[in-house]
């Protein structure tokens, strides 16, 4: 099949090599020309290590690169029956381009948006036929990870989503449904990972510590301030501002004074040198392993809060019990589902942890979801 790719930034790029390596035409559409280039020679960059490293042969990388057109001239789009777009996360621009995109392409060609935060159903209501618009929602990079968040906009038709699952799936990866709510699956259900993190280290424990304790205790791969610096404070600051104003200021996802300092300083994490650990020095490491105690009420805290919106996405049919789980895994490669990880712990202790923190701070970001109290287990 053709498939059309609109912007050639880091995820548009990515998503057009996964597409390519599975046997499609593709067809990538950016308006700024130099941007192009460089994609294009990112991609061969790209390609020909995976050559050098021998995980694919030289043949294969030429036809992954011949299958890839570049473009500035969005009327090569004209015979894709699928259109996935990945330009710069605003709602009206986004939407005007939908708009343009519906002349172009035929009626029956599928239109797909990769935004991470905004509604797909404001993006279709935009459209002639808001019943082909879609959700497909990759992770970066998008050819390594394995997890795509499938999101039907209200109006989307059944067979519209059957259909993009269908083709996702083929491409190897791993599709959950999520309902379009804000932050889907992973970006809404990840926040405390970072939140809860950083609200225990302003109230005076250090970063390490903290880090150490989710990956000695939890076996999490990086420590919430590691990963923060690694995605980029302002693109982490972000997803978190557009998750608390889209639930209209729902204080549980309140962002933090302390991330939004670290923005306004350019202080973006390993890209700009600087986050909360300073790469420029030599690594800052812990000399000591800090005692067991403290990191076990450090992982308790993050986890409870964790399984909290885990269990509260699951009461509001966000998705179900097996895409929650597969998404926390695949999407951020935690350790384990926090739905199992919650029925391990036993939900009463993580009801009375939770209670325990609503008593002591008095904050609604710490109230329990009935889906917690409700059960026994998950
Ligand atoms: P980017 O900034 O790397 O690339 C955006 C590209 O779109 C640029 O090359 C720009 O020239 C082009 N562009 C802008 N307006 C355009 C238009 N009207 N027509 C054609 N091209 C246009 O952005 P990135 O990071 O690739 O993000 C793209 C989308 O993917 C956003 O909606 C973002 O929320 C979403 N996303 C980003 C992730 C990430 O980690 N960066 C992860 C998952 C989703």
């Amino acid at each position: 099949m053709i498939v059309g790719i609109i912007g050639c930034g880091t995820m548009g790029s990515g998503i057009a090599q996964v597409a390519a390596s599975n046997n499609n035409k593709v067809v990538v559409v950016d308006t700024n020309e130099i941007a192009l280039q460089k994609a294009q020679e990112a991609m061969r960059l790209a390609i020909d290590k995976l050559v050098s490293k021998g995980k694919i042969d030289a043949e294969m990388g030429a036809k992954i690169l011949n299958n890839i057109t570049w473009t500035s001239s969005m009327s090569t789009l004209t015979e894709s029956s699928l259109i996935i777009e990945a330009i710069v996360e605003k709602i009206e621009i986004k939407q005007s381009l939908f708009q343009s995109v519906e002349s172009i392409v035929t009626d029956s060609c599928i239109l797909a948006s990769n935004t991470s935060s905004l509604s797909i159903t404001s993006i279709a209501s935009s459209c002639r036929i808001p019943e082909r618009v879609i959700g497909i929602h990759f992770f970066n990079p998008a050819t390594l990870m394995q997890l795509v968040e499938i999101v039907p906009a209200l109006q989307t038709r059944e067979q519209i989503t059957t259909e993009a699952k269908r083709i996702i799936d083929s491409w190897g990866k791993t599709t959950v449904l999520a309902k379009d709510t804000p932050g889907f699956i992973v970006n809404r259900i990840a926040r405390p990972f970072y939140s809860e993190a950083i609200r225990i280290h302003e109230e005076g424990t250090p970063i390490e510590i903290i880090d150490q304790a989710l990956k000695t205790i939890g076996g999490f791969k990086m420590g919430p301030f590691e990963l923060m610096d690694l995605i980029g404070h302002d693109v982490n600051y972000a997803v978190t501002e557009s998750v608390w104003t889209s639930f209209f200021y729902d204080q549980k996802y309140t962002p933090s004074f302390t991330q939004k300092r670290l923005v306004e300083a350019k202080w973006l994490g390993r890209k700009s040198g600087r986050g909360f650990y300073n790469y420029t020095e030599d690594a800052t490491s812990l000399n000591t392993q800090p005692d067991l105690r403290t990191m076990q009420t450090i992982f308790d805290r993050v986890i409870v809060m964790l399984i909290n919106e885990a269990a509260n996405a699951l009461f509001l049919k966000v998705a179900s019990k097996d895409d929650i789980e597969l998404a926390m895994t695949k999407g951020v490669n935690y350790p384990k589902g926090l739905l199992q990880w919650a029925n391990e712990i036993g939900l009463k202790n993580v009801v009375n942890k939770l209670d325990e923190l609503y008593q002591l701070y008095q904050e609604d970001r710490y109230r329990c979801t009935p889906a917690l109290r409700n059960n026994d287990r998950f």
